[in-house]
């Protein structure tokens, strides 16, 4: 499964666009990282880096909703939980270091990410739209 930035990945807010590029590119290191050859310990540390970069966009995505006051916080915040809760899992089991299971953290990652991001990231963008045209009309 193939990812490179695409302009329709683009939520329109720039603080959530480039972290999502990071994350995207993070993925593409991974991937190439299995690609070619790589050892365990390489793929653990990138794996370690997709957690934590993971956890921090959440976080600042979070705070941005905070800070507009955001209606659906609460259910985008519990999304954010289980998807992190899911990926801590994923890579959890790759300590079995199986390929197959690496291809699919890979598939799990994309989808994920173009998924959750063309439907509820997408929504956050709208609202702070609307919200800042509401405060300078
Ligand atoms: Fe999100």
């Amino acid at each position: 499964m193939e990812i490179t930035w695409k302009k329709q990945y683009e939520v329109g807010n720039i603080e959530i666009d480039s972290e999502h590029k990071v994350f995207v590119e993070i993925i593409c290191k991974i991937k190439e990282a299995i690609s070619q050859q790589y050892d365990w310990k390489q793929l653990g540390y990138l794996l370690e880096e997709l957690l934590k970069y993971t956890d921090f966009h959440f976080c600042s995505e979070e705070n941005i909703m905070r800070f507009c006051n955001y209606p659906k916080l609460k259910y985008h915040r519990e999304k954010h939980h289980i998807l992190l809760m899911e990926l801590r899992q994923k890579i959890h089991v790759l300590q079995g270091k199986d390929q197959e299971k690496v291809n699919e953290l890979i598939t799990f990652l994309i989808d994920w990410f173009i998924n959750h991001t063309l439907k509820e990231d997408m929504k956050i963008a709208r609202f702070i739209e609307n919200f800042q045209i509401s405060k300078n009309p």
